[in-house]
């Protein structure tokens, strides 16, 4: 009962009701075009809009993904966010990388024991709904940080668009306007007061002005990251966490900062790949199932030798994610170690193509009581840009939930997230994403929450090849891992890449999960006999991708979603 409430809610609301035919034709157009100035793939047009406008001004990817990141904030506001976080990977055209982590933090009153009743179980609900669900949001703080060491235009210049956007409106896509309906008793029950999404009916085509948004962005384009972590919009943020039950203070905000890391890199079939470190699980895991599918000549796409191996190497990879990866800051996570080839090797080792290797086995922790999922549907979105010198940005971002906890800052005009829900509250029971965890991310105080986000770029021969990422909780993973596969192993053009269907495993639950019509019946019969389970979903991951090939860029902007590729 439990994986079916999950699937359920890993389809969520994000994916139904997009118009595809909009987006493939986007799609489309990239593939066949190839753009040679600049090039813009996100999740909602007018996102994409400002970033290319950014890059005809002269701006740079850097600040394409700024304005970019803001623009998302206002029409994308299920997940674009300023009131969450992230992690940007940057590759400038001389070759320089770099990894941006601007993901929450535990508030300060954060405890390891926080959503547990008497009895020591978790409290349904806490850590997904409401004020306590949410962590301190770092989005500002990265957008920021990006801007002071790769901008070249004035910070003011990328958060006017978003100003603008915020203040006058624009009209919602019917699969906007569905959301938020399907949201309305979340926000009316989390928001006593009023917000701007609590409307009796929303219809496609409606405009969504935003007041109090558009004042915290002014605030943020005057003040930079004080607009936001000080005065006013900080002051809004603690009202309304005393008011609803919250523990962020004031100081929780004051002492947000956004980290630079070094990027996580590997190779894979001659191409090297650059990805987020901990604190995501992204990258490491990516490189992981890269190195471990590098051994083998990939079976027919779609095959049932090549979903059977898939899952092989993704089940693994999840149950190390599960007892290895945390915030680096508090737990040492052993990267080196889990990339090590010889372990690598040796973790498929128990491989056959006959039999899966069933998930108690693979892993020495006992398995996981199932815990009842909430009933509400997810969110993240990732954008891919590149600028006419070659400067490439990866940016993944969330809010955890679609609307985060569901909490409009009363006068700021913003949604909180819900990514406490990404620390392990118990050992072995599951989060909503069906992820399980130990120690390493326990919550505690200031702490940062495991994330799956894999923003990341690849080189071949040393230049640019392949800019990447998406939402989808833990399906992020697989969702890129199999999106570079079939680029690299499959030659698809990138448009066909992130369109085909996927699949995906994550040790727990011990099942493949596929998309409706991604596997025949033939392949699926084939697959059980193996001794899989195999479940269905509607839609994996949200894929927006960017290849350069002969010095063009072509975009690859997912036609489950509104997505869509700008470029010039
Ligand atoms: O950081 C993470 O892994 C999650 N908070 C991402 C959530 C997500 O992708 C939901 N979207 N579909």
């Amino acid at each position: 009962m439990r994986h079916k409430l999950f699937y359920l809610f890993l389809t969520g609301l994000l994916f139904w009701g997009h118009p595809l035919p909009v987006a493939a034709q986007q799609s489309q157009q990239a593939k066949t075009g190839g753009y040679e100035n600049g090039l813009v793939v996100s999740a909602h047009p007018e996102a994409s809009r400002v970033g290319l406008e950014i890059l005809r001004n002269g701006g740079n990817a850097t600040d394409a993904a700024v304005a970019v990141q803001f623009a998302l904030a206002v029409v994308y506001p299920s997940a674009g966010n300023l009131g969450g976080g992230g992690f940007l990977v940057l590759r400038q055209s001389g070759g320089q990388t770099a990894a941006l982590d601007f993901r929450e933090k535990a508030p300060g009153k954060a405890h390891r024991d926080l959503y547990l009743d008497e009895d020591g179980d978790v409290i349904s609900g806490l850590s997904t709904v409401g004020h306590l669900a949410a962590g301190v949001p770092g989005t500002v703080a990265g957008m920021v940080a990006a801007h002071e060491k790769y901008g070249s235009l004035s910070w003011a210049v990328l958060v006017e668009p978003a100003i603008k956007l915020a203040g006058e409106g624009f009209p919602l896509t019917a699969a906007q306007a569905a959301a938020l309906n399907n949201n309305q008793d979340m926000f009316k029950e989390n928001n006593p007061g009023s917000a701007y999404f609590i409307k009796e009916e929303w219809l496609a085509g409606d405009t969504l002005i935003q007041q109090d948004l558009a004042g915290t962005l002014r605030r943020i384009r005057d003040k930079g990251a004080v607009g936001f972590y000080k005065g006013k919009t900080a002051r809004f943020i603690v009202k309304e966490m005393k008011e609803g039950g919250g523990i962020i203070s004031k100081s929780d905000l004051k002492r947000y900062r956004a980290v630079w890391r070094d990027p996580v890199r590997g190779d894979y079939r001659g191409h090297q790949v650059i990805s987020m470190p901990p604190p995501s699980s992204g990258g490491v895991a990516l490189l992981q199932m890269l190195k471990m599918a590098e051994s083998y000549t990939l079976p027919e796409f779609h095959s049932a030798a090549q979903a059977h191996l898939l899952a092989e190497i993704e089940r693994r990879v999840f149950a190390d994610r599960a007892t290895y990866l945390g915030d680096p800051d508090f737990y040492q996570v052993p990267t080196a170690a889990l990339l090590d080839e010889a372990y690598l090797r040796r973790r498929m080792s128990t491989f056959t193509p006959e039999r899966v290797s069933p998930s108690s086995e693979i892993s020495a922790g006992e398995l996981a009581a199932a815990a009842a999922a909430a009933a509400e549907s997810m969110e993240t979105t990732h954008f891919s840009i590149v600028d006419r010198q070659g400067n490439a940005v990866a940016v993944t971002t969330t809010l955890n939930g679609s609307f985060g906890c569901k909490v409009v800052v009363d006068g700021a005009g913003f949604l909180l997230n819900n990514e406490m829900d990404d620390f392990s509250a118990k050992p072995g029971v599951p989060n909503m994403f069906g992820l399980v965890g130990g120690e390493a991310n326990a919550i505690e105080s200031e702490k940062r929450m495991l994330s799956s986000m894999t923003p990341a770029i690849l080189e071949k021969d040393g230049e640019l090849f392949m800019v990447v990422g998406s939402p989808g909780g833990s399906t992020i993973i697989t969702t890129v891992f199999q999106t570079i596969l079939n680029v690299i192993d499959y030659g698809m053009e990138i448009d066909e890449a992130v369109r085909v269907k996927r699949f995906h495993h994550q040790w727990l639950p011990d099942e493949i999960l596929a998309e409706s019509g991604a596997l025949t019946g033939p392949v699926i019969g084939e697959l059980r006999s193996k001794g899989h389970r195999v479940d269905f979903t509607r839609a994996i991951g949200r894929c927006d991708a960017i290849v350069v090939k002969d010095g063009k860029y072509y975009g690859g902007a997912d036609p489950r979603g509104d997505d869509t590729a700008a470029g010039f």
